[in-house]
């Protein structure tokens, strides 16, 4: 269980760019990283508006000559400190991702970015040679995956209890874009720009979360092709999807079906797994995150509790609350945080040991997400035809 109690040498010095009053997602990254006194906020860029951003970071803390106008201003001042700032988390639209996290790596600090990563693998294989060039981590904030129950599932499926896996049933959807887009928000309008979502909306949105938590459940799964049919409900959205359904066959000939959604008008049912094996079949949704559904053929069915002694060690080495308390999101975010600053603490130390067996979403899981966008546009592009997976 964790508890608070720091676990590498001394607090990361961090800073953040973007994130600010406005953002949607930089409350989410307070909160994940500096739960477990791993690290201590010093500086930022914090929003586009240079002056909204020095107000906005002072009444969170950050002293005013360290409010930064822009990321640039933000390395270079911070590159003259000897108290500097270490490591940079990127909070901003998707289109400034992998120029911000190449100016961080060749300035010498360490990244934590959102996701979609970037907008292409060949971006994310340069910035993963750079990275290791300069003996940097790269964290990517799938900030579910950190839900003790998610990693309860993959201790099942790794000790067996579902059999051989047959069928990945995945679903993240919602209805706030059932509407058009006239008179929306910042947030809705870069989303749906190509220039500045990338080459999908919805799919990179939320269905790389769904990717990511399957691979932490399946790491022994492969996807060998998909099929991807993707929608602008709204036809102003297009050629960017507001709405996809991806069909994808595993190299164990498990089948998988994945639907993303953001005009399922009406739901707010979130993300919802079920993984099904020869056995049994675990189910779990972040609407209920304390409970998972443990279902053997042929028994009564089960549900199994967070925080609870008959739990895999795995799930609650994650644990935060305890059983009967309700673990929520901001336990998952800190989980997140927590791994990535472990990773950053060995890779000071020169302990690459310690790097081979710690498991965080870094530079690999923010690739293989891009690398399933490209797959599921050359389908859906194709006219939803299948394609191997490259
Ligand atoms: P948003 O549009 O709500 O906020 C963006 C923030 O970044 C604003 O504060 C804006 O002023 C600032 N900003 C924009 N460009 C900047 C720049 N060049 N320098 C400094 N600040 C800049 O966007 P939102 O929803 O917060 O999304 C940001 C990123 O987080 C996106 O990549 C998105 O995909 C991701 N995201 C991830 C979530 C997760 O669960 N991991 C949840 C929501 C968003």
């Amino acid at each position: 269980m964790i508890n608070g109690e720091r676990s590498i040498e001394r607090p990361l010095r961090w800073g953040m760019v973007g994130g600010g009053r406005t953002g949607q997602v930089g409350y989410k990254h307070r909160t994940g990283a500096q739960r477990d006194g791993t690290y201590r906020l010093i500086c930022g860029a914090f929003d586009l508006d240079a002056e909204r951003g020095r107000d906005f970071g002072t009444k969170i803390g950050v002293v005013a000559d360290r409010c930064y106008g822009d990321y640039k201003e933000l390395i270079a001042v911070e590159a003259g400190r000897e108290d500097g700032v270490e490591v940079v988390s990127i909070a901003t639209p998707n289109f400034t991702h992998y120029e911000i996290t190449k100016a961080c790596l060749e300035a010498g600090l360490h990244v934590i970015c959102e996701k979609p990563l970037f907008f292409t693998v060949t971006e994310c294989d340069e910035i993963a040679k750079l990275a290791a060039e300069n003996g940097l981590i790269v964290g990517v904030t799938y900030g579910f995956t950190g839900h003790p129950l998610v990693h309860q599932m993959a201790a099942m499926v790794r000790k067996g209890m579902l059999g051989e896996i047959r069928i990945v049933d995945m679903q993240y959807s919602h209805g706030f874009n059932s509407g058009d887009d006239g008179g929306a928000g910042e947030a809705v309008k870069w989303r749906t720009n190509p220039k500045t979502a990338g080459p999908t909306f919805v799919l990179g949105d939320i269905g790389t979360h769904l990717y990511y938590l399957s691979e932490v459940v399946l790491p022994h799964l492969k996807i060998e092709k998909l099929l991807c049919d993707r929608k602008a409900f709204i036809p102003t959205r297009a050629p960017l999807e507001d709405h996809a359904t991806v069909l994808m066959h595993y190299d164990n000939g498990a089948r998988g079906r994945l639907w993303v959604s953001s005009v399922n008008a009406g739901n707010m049912g979130s993300q919802r797994y079920r993984f099904v094996g020869s056995k049994a079949s675990i189910e779990w949704s972040d609407a209920h995150p304390d409970q998972l559904t443990y279902e053997v053929q042929g028994e009564p069915n089960r549900i199994l509790h967070h925080g609870m002694p008959y739990l895999e060690e795995e799930s609650l080495a994650t644990d935060r609350m305890g059983a009967l308390h309700t673990e929520g999101l901001g336990d998952s975010w800190a989980n997140i945080y927590l791994w990535i600053a472990q990773a950053i603490d060995a890779k000071r130390r020169g302990d690459e040991a310690f790097l081979r067996s710690h498991h965080y979403p870094g530079i690999e899981a923010g690739t293989e997400g891009v690398r399933w966008l490209e797959n599921c546009v050359r389908s859906a592009d194709a006219g939803a035809a299948w394609v191997a997976f490259e």
